[in-house]
């Protein structure tokens, strides 16, 4: 912020998304954006900002970004694709050995008073069998992470070849959605939401799921048909379930905060200190660059105003 105040006014403003007018109003003479997840930068928007010349997203998540509408315009999209990924994947493992160990559950009933050692028997995750569902930077990271904690990786990506080095390095074994459904034992979903994922984990998919397996969900709210799963818990098909991201964020109070095999965590998955300075940094770089007529380093249309 220091960095970019010296050569230009700056309107800092976290709220700035929940008020779409004054959003509309500011956008017409702002030369940049940057955004985190909430603000929608979708067409009507985008035709306002006469001057923009980079939308830069704090984060790896495009899904509120109208990239098309933007490039159309001429306007660099920015984001940052590694930044927070190592924060991410150090959440995922935390809760994969949080669901697996009862952590969560075995700390509130003990702070509670209650000392229940044999209720509070867990499983391990050596020589079990881990479905990633998406095998981006993040899915594979998962991936590297959970087979040094001695766990079998399956995984599921259209957009993978089997033999990429990235998939050999992590010792995944890319399958179909299916297969790794029947045959994981937790499973953990890091895909992006799009038109193709919203909604993927329905009923039918949570079905397919080996029994008293366990669910993950790091990467987007949207992914997961919230109803299908409280389902499957309350059934007992599923053994338990950890939810960073929801359907809507905030979410209302519901069935899942009632649930002892659920963890509950308010998108937290790229917070870390570390994570967050690189993720700043990344962003001012480009945002800076482009307003002095360099190129974007992490561009996702193109790298310079059209
Ligand atoms: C991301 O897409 O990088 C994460 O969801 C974090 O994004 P946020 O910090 O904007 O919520």
């Amino acid at each position: 912020m220091d960095q970019l105040r010296r050569d230009f006014d700056v309107i800092f403003d976290p709220g700035l998304w929940s008020d779409p007018d004054r959003l509309a109003r500011e956008i017409v003479s702002a030369l940049a954006l940057i955004v985190r997840n909430q603000t929608q930068v979708k067409a009507p928007l985008i035709k306002l900002a006469e001057n923009l010349k980079i939308v830069a997203r704090a984060g790896v998540g495009l899904d509120n970004i109208d990239v098309p509408a933007a490039s159309e315009a001429g306007i660099v999209v920015a984001y940052t694709p590694d930044e927070n990924s190592v924060a991410v994947v150090e959440l995922t493992i935390g809760l994969i050995l949080a669901l697996a160990r009862k952590i969560v559950a075995a700390d509130r009933d003990t702070r509670s008073g209650n000392w229940h050692r044999k209720a509070m028997t867990g499983t391990e995750i050596r020589g079990k069998t881990l479905g990633v569902v998406g095998f981006g930077r993040i899915g594979s990271l998962t991936a590297v992470a959970a087979r040094g904690l001695g766990m079998q990786i399956l995984a599921y990506d259209p957009y993978v070849d089997p033999g990429a080095e990235h998939v050999i390095r992590a010792g995944a074994k890319i399958v179909e959605l299916k297969a790794l459904l029947e045959r994981s034992d937790m499973v953990s979903c890091h895909l992006p939401a799009t038109d193709q994922t919203r909604g993927l984990f329905n009923a039918e998919r949570f079905r397919q799921m080996k029994p008293a397996s366990f669910f993950v969900n790091v990467a987007r709210g949207e992914i997961v048909d919230e109803a299908a799963l409280i389902d499957a818990l309350q059934s007992g098909h599923l053994a338990g379930a950890a939810l960073d991201v929801r359907q809507s964020e905030p979410p209302s109070h519901g069935p899942l905060n009632e649930m002892d095999q659920v963890i509950l965590t308010p998108h937290v998955g790229g917070f870390t200190k570390e994570a967050q300075d690189r993720v700043v940094a990344a962003v001012c770089r480009d945002v800076l660059a482009v307003l002095d007529g360099k190129p974007a380093r992490n561009a996702v249309n193109f790298s310079s105003p059209r």
